[in-house]
């Protein structure tokens, strides 16, 4: 069975997608099978890996809709051991589905479309969308855990209580085996003081759910770096694009952390 981790943060522009994006890649470099789920209408994890449009017809859309199944929509990409399944922006229409009260479980569809590949992948990572709606709370159903991605910038922690409010209200109710497995302080700048004083605030409140490499005393961040911001232009991973890049090497360190379980 697949492990199945979210990559959430209601907040936008925090590193959700570069997250999901690199720490697939990581993990398939490492052998793992990865599938990589984007259920972001944006569909930025899709572009990141050079998709667009023109090159699939169905995307998880169908999926949710019932019209497909996830294995039919599920595209190679370019890097061995790692799949797609992609978005799009019609997406969006799914919302208004997921909102009907009527509809029973409407919490619970992707999980019971997630089922169909499970033997298939060793993880599977769901780029979620920036917003605490019907998407991400099915995403988050559907996961083992999340990583949080908190963007070393003032606001940092806003918002950030009614997210462990939703993780801790989906655990007593639909997920009880759902975990929060970590923050990851992302676009860090050293010459920063805002960056050191969030690493420091998570530091403080948070110090056993950062990530850490063996005997590690300092936890993994993800500095800026503009490789990483370059990279999606390329329809690559960082980790592909700038491979001994600084945000390359954070990557690989959080997919050896998420590896080693
Ligand atoms: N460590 C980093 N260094 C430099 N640029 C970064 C870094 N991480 C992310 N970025 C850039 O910052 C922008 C936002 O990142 P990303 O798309 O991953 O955030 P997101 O949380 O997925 O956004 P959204 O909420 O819109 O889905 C992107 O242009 C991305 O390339
Ligand atoms: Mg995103």
């Amino acid at each position: 069975m697949s492990e199945v981790i979210s990559i959430a943060n209601q907040k936008g522009g925090v590193g959700k997608t570069t997250t999901a994006v690199n720490l697939a890649a990581s993990l398939a470099e490492r052998g793992k099978k990865v599938l990589l789920l984007d259920i972001d209408p944006q569909s930025n994890a899709t572009t990141s890996l050079g998709f667009n449009r023109s090159d699939y017809e169905f995307n998880i859309y169908h999926v949710l809709i019932g019209t497909k199944k996830l294995s039919e929509v599920v595209l190679k990409t370019g890097i061995k051991n790692l799949s797609l399944a992609p978005s799009n922006i019609g997406l969006v229409g799914i919302e208004k589905e997921f909102y009907n009260p009527k509809k029973k479980n409407r919490e619970l569809i992707l999980k019971e479309k997630i089922k169909e590949v499970s033997k298939k992948f060793d993880f599977i990572i769901i780029d979620s969308p920036p917003a605490l709606g019907p998407i991400t709370i099915n995403a988050l159903s559907a996961s083992d855990s999340v990583i949080i991605p908190i963007q070393c910038e003032f606001f940092a922690l806003e918002g950030l209580a009614q997210l462990l409010n939703t993780v801790s209200l989906l655990k007593k109710t639909i997920n009880p085996k759902l975990k929060i497995k970590g923050f990851l302080p992302t676009m860090y700048s050293g010459q920063n003081n805002l960056s050191k004083q969030v690493l420091a605030d998570l530091s403080h409140h948070f110090k056993d759910k950062l990530f850490h490499l063996k005997k590690a005393k300092e936890c993994i961040v993800v500095p800026r770096n503009v490789k990483i911001a370059e990279s999606p232009s390329f329809g690559k991973p960082v980790t592909h694009y700038a491979t001994s890049s600084k945000g390359s090497i954070a990557y690989r360190d959080l997919a050896t952390v998420i590896a080693r379980g």
